[in-house]
């Protein structure tokens, strides 16, 4: 029912692009590769290239394929399996989501606002390098012109989130500034 104001349908996708009635390669679905990934691959090149890289879902290890997160045949902007990229992410990442006694705000607008879903050459996924991630929002005002917290003292150096460990939102009565 959906394929018909998804993407796919769209862009011109058959179901022939992806199913084979005949000569199935894979276990599942009729598909016309072995693996459901593959099948994807063959369009997408620029997706490979990111799972390639060196923080990405485990998708090249075989525990995960495109379809934990998408449905191809739906209709939700990028085709996602629930109507959210939060709602995506919180079937397998339940932890965070919250409610938080201190929420961060754009952890709940998206968390597509810091992460890539495929793959980064930073650590966890991280669109941009640790603190230059975080002052893109946040500025260089307050505790950070302090000399213990600036560019030359070292927990500075190593992240923000050396001592805003709770950046996805925390619950401790303590923790409006996210360190714990
Ligand atoms: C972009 C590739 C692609 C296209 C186009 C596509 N499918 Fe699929 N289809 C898949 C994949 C991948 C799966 C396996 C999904 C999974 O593993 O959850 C699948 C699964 C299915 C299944 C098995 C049941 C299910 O929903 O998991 C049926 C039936 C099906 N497709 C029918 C269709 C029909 C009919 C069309 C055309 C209207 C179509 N597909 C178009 C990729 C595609
Ligand atoms: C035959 C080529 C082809 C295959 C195979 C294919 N796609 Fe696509 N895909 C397209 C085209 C064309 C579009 C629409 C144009 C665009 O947005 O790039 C599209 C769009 C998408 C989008 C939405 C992009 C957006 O911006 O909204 C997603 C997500 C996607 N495909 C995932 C998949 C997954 C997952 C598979 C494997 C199950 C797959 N595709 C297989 C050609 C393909
Ligand atoms: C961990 C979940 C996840 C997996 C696994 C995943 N995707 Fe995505 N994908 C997303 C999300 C979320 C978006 C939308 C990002 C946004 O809105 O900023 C997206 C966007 C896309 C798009 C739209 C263009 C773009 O790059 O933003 C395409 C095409 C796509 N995915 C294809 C694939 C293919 C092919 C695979 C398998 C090789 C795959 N995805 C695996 C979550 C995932
Ligand atoms: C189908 C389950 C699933 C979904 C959906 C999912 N993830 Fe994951 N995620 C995983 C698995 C599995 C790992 C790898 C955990 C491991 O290796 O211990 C992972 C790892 C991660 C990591 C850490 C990567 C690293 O380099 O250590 C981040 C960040 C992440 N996911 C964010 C997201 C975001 C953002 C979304 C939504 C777009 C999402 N995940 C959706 C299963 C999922
Ligand atoms: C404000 C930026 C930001 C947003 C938005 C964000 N994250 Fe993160 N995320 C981070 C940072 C920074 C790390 C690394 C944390 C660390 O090393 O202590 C991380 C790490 C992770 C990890 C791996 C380590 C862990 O804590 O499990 C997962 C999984 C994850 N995020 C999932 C998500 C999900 C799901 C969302 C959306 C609900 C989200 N993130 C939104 C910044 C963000
Ligand atoms: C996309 C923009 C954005 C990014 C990126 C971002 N933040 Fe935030 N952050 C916000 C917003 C908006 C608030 C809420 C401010 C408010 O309520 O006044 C906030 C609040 C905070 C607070 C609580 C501040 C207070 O006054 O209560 C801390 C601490 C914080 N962020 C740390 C971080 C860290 C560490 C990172 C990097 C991992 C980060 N933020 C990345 C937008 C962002
Ligand atoms: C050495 C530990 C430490 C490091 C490193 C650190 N912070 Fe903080 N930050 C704190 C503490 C502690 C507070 C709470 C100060 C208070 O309550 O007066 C705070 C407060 C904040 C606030 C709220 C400011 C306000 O006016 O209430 C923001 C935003 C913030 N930090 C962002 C960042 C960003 C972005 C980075 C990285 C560039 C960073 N912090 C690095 C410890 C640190």
């Amino acid at each position: 029912m959906g394929y018909r104001a998804g993407a796919h349908h769209n862009g011109d996708v058959s179901c022939t692009s992806c199913h084979t009635v005949m000569a199935a390669k894979s276990p599942k679905a009729l598909l016309k590769t072995a693996s459901a990934s593959d099948t994807c691959y063959s369009c997408h090149a620029e997706v490979r290239t990111d799972i390639n890289k060196m923080s990405h879902h485990p998708l090249r290890e075989g525990r995960m394929e495109c379809a934990s997160c998408h449905n191809v045949h739906g209709s939700t902007p990028s085709l996602l399996a629930k109507a959210t990229v939060n709602d995506t992410c919180f079937t397998c990442h339940q932890e965070k989501r919250g409610p938080f006694v201190w929420e961060h705000a754009p952890v709940r607008e998206s968390c597509a606002t810091c992460h890539t879903p495929h793959g980064s050459n930073n650590r966890n996924l991280l669109s941009g390098k640790d603190s230059f991630l975080c002052l893109t929002c946040h500025s260089y005002g307050g505790h950070i012109n302090l000399p213990r917290y600036n560019r030359t003292s070292n927990p500075y150096g190593s992240g923000c989130v050396n001592c805003h460990t709770s950046v996805h939102g925390s619950n401790h009565p303590s923790g409006a500034k996210l360190t714990r």
